[in-house]
């Protein structure tokens, strides 16, 4: 064995080797290999559905390492080969089919959001409080990846605080995949650095999370010979239990990450916009009331009777468009043969290329002169507006719609969303017409609603 000092010489060098290799790389380069793009007319071209335009090593850094491994999943992984396989044996458990399956998790975490929200900031002596719902709503959406995922909630909406931590530490992986993303190979050095792990919190807090159910599970499983839970982690460990090669067990702890980090971060963020974009805009809330009122909804509604609510499905749409969850640019590699953009110039292979939502999502002419406006009403069909121009308008907003993604690397189920916005449906029963915000408190944090 190597003693301490052996082991801090190899670091140094290993830091001196990188870091030279770096400065040179660096400093040779004419510009950095990445062209941010907006022309629409290439969205198509660039996520399209051959998946010939890869991912670039950007999404390396977002696999985490346990112990010596690097355990990649199906985000971060860029070989379509390996994507295929990964997707597989998940892809049937992220229908629609299967996810209505959960509604009654759900619900039930519909249940306690509302409960909490009455006894901490509606009843008795809390009337009055503020209650940031930027707060919540990530709880809220925890929770429900918690229970889809290991059968019961996180437990952020019962003790009303992230107790234990992970939300803070997802909020710092994803601040250290923005970061090191940009320079990928700094990830080798810092969180996935060979022989010790330096630097900020990275992917190790979720990776160690999602480990130790596993671990729980597998020895519940050891001492019953069975188990019989209802969650994802069941279903994952049940594919690797029949046939390993399908699914292997970094593979089972690599789709229990992307749960947490894709699903919590992200829905919590469209939650709060939505929440936030309705009350700042007096005619789209009392639009929404008057759907919701007609519709004469029971509490919790299903996802059934939500699809019937085309304004209420229009505000979601608009939110975000608005604000969409994911604010980086989605970066791919320029295939061979290069890539021509409008004014005649060629990207050659190997450059990397992508598009960025909040770029996107402002572009006139595909959204409209009003696009940097919140205006729900674009998703729907205008009074002089003929069905044939509304479905064609429509089509061209929705193929231009990077909130989840497009193409090969799109997850449908990422599309889940009208469900997972139910909460929204809150602003009906809370009545928020008598606690709406104050301009100031809703632009301090993303939304602060007083009970
Ligand atoms: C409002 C909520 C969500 C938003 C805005 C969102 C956004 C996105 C975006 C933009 C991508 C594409 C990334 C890229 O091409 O680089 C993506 C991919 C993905 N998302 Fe989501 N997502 C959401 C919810 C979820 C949930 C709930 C899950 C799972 C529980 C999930 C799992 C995934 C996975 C696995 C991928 C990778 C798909 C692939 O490469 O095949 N997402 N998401």
């Amino acid at each position: 064995m190597f003693s301490v000092g052996a082991y801090l010489q190899i670091a140094a060098l290993l830091a001196v080797t990188f870091v030279s290799f770096f400065i040179w790389t660096y400093l040779t380069s004419p510009s950095p290999n990445l062209v941010s793009l907006s022309d629409p007319k290439l969205l198509r071209t660039l996520y399209n559905t051959r998946g010939d335009y890869l991912k670039s090593k950007f999404y390396d850094v977002n696999s985490a390492k346990v112990g010596h491994e690097i355990i990649y999943n199906v985000f971060s992984t860029r070989s379509n080969k390996e994507h295929a396989h990964a997707i597989r044996p998940v892809r049937k458990l992220f229908t629609l089919s299967s996810l209505l399956k959960t509604e009654p998790l759900i619900d039930a975490t519909i249940q306690t959001l509302l409960s909490e929200l009455d006894s901490n900031f509606v009843l008795g002596e809390n009337a009055g409080k503020t209650c940031k719902m930027d707060n919540w709503l990530p709880f809220f959406a925890w929770d429900v990846i918690g229970s889809l995922t290991f059968g019961a909630p996180m437990g952020y909406l019962d003790k009303g605080c992230d107790f234990d931590g992970s939300q803070r530490s997802g909020v710092e992986t994803f601040f250290y995949f923005a970061c090191v993303g940009q320079i990928p190979e700094l990830d080798y050095f810092l969180a996935k650095n060979p022989v010790m792990r330096i630097g900020p919190p990275a992917f190790n807090g979720p990776a160690i999370l999602c480990a130790q159910r596993v671990a729980e599970r597998q020895k519940e499983f050891e001492i019953k010979g069975k188990t019989a839970h209802k969650d994802m982690l069941e279903d994952f460990m049940r594919i690797n239990r029949e046939d390993p090669s399908i699914m292997d067990e970094n593979a089972v702890i690599g789709a229990l990450i992307v749960n947490v980090l894709a699903g919590g971060d992200t829905t919590g963020i469209l939650l709060c916009a939505i929440i936030y974009y309705v009350l700042k805009d007096q005619s789209v809330y009392r639009k929404l009331m008057e759907e919701l009122d007609a519709a004469n909804l029971p509490c919790p509604v299903s996802y059934a009777s939500a699809e019937k609510l085309p304004y209420f499905d229009a505000v979601v749409k608009e939110a975000a468009r608005m604000h969409p969850g994911v604010g980086l640019i989605l970066e791919r590699v320029v295939p061979a043969g290069g890539l021509t953009l409008a004014d005649g110039r060629v990207l050659s292979p190997g450059t990397i290329v992508g598009m960025n939502a909040w770029v996107i999502h402002q572009n006139k002419e595909i959204f409209g002169d009003d696009a940097a406006s919140f205006n729900p009403e674009r998703w729907l069909r205008g009074k002089a507006e003929t069905d044939e121009g509304y479905q064609v308008r429509l089509s061209i907003m929705k193929n231009h719609d990077l909130t989840f993604g497009a193409g090969k690397r799109v997850f449908e189920s990422c599309g889940s969303k009208p469900r997972m916005a139910h909460p929204v449906l809150l602003v009906y029963e809370a009545d928020w017409d008598r606690c709406k915000a104050s301009e100031k408190e809703q632009d301090r944090g993303l939304t602060s609603i007083r009970g």
